[in-house]
């Protein structure tokens, strides 16, 4: 029995995890539009890179820069992330799935295969344990046959499984409301989701995080409310 867990390093997310996540699961972060997917995930990995643990950021849709210069701007108190990346524990990396699918004749196949392997060769370069996708639309843009979509994703986790990664990939919800959520059939292929909603409220929005599934966990079921702040996620969870 593999039990032994990587933690957020998130406090109030570990704290609803019972401690963190169990190493090799593969982890889908599902929220709406500006909801936080992509700087929870970069937290998590400036977490864990903190610890020594060298973690792969793979930027599907934004620039390398832009992702860092954003993190460094919302999490101004995260004074070492350049010198994170220079020791190479935060390896972020952009791929670019739409020139591969130009350059393609046979778009499909070759253009998702060409990906999982520059990112599978950027996993083992860098010994990583940790691996962000952000995010997996651009996915479904390459591999627009359904069935064959549902069979790369599951060979790119199993993939991830078999490399000893834990992998966290975002997923974008059509609606941040929890009430129109629809269940993605993608969530059942993956270890976990955690789900990270906005809902309207009179003058402002709120936001709040919810643990749908952990494989191996016995994990909180409570809505939690969130904030994004200079200093990290704050998610205020109860026991
Ligand atoms: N300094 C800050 N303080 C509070 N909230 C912030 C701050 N900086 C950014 N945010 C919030 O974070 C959001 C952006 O986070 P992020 O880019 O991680 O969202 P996302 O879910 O990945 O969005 P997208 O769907 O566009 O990829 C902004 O919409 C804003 O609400
Ligand atoms: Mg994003």
């Amino acid at each position: 029995m593999n039990n032994k867990l990587i933690e957020t390093g998130i406090e109030g997310l570990d704290k609803m995890l019972k401690g963190g996540i169990p190493e090799k699961n593969q982890i889908l972060i599902a929220g709406g539009p500006g909801a936080g997917k992509t700087l929870l995930c970069f937290e998590i990995v400036y977490r864990n890179a903190k610890k020594g643990i060298p973690c792969v950021f793979i930027s599907m849709e934004e620039q390398p820069e832009n992702i860092i210069r954003n993190a460094k701007e919302t999490f101004s108190s995260f004074e070492d992330i350049d010198e994170l990346i220079a020791n190479k524990l935060i390896i972020i990396d952009g791929q670019d799935p739409t020139s591969k699918l130009m350059d393609s004749p046979d778009a499909e196949g070759y253009s998702f295969g060409s990906i999982v392997s520059d990112i599978e060769e950027e996993i083992s370069k860098n010994k990583a344990k940790i691996i962000v996708i952000d995010s997996l639309s651009m996915l479904s843009l390459i591999l627009t046959d359904k069935i064959k979509y549902r069979q790369s994703l599951l060979s790119l986790i199993s993939n991830f499984n078999r490399l000893g990664v834990t992998s966290f990939i975002t997923y974008e919800l059509s609606s941040g409301e929890r009430n129109n959520l629809k269940f993605s059939k993608d969530f059942f292929l993956f270890d976990g989701v955690i789900t990270l909603y906005q809902s309207g409220q009179e003058d402002r929005r709120m936001l709040l995080t919810e643990i749908v599934k952990m494989r191996g966990v016995n994990h909180s079921y409570a809505l939690v409310p969130y904030e994004i702040t200079s200093d990290g996620f704050k998610i205020y969870s109860i026991d």
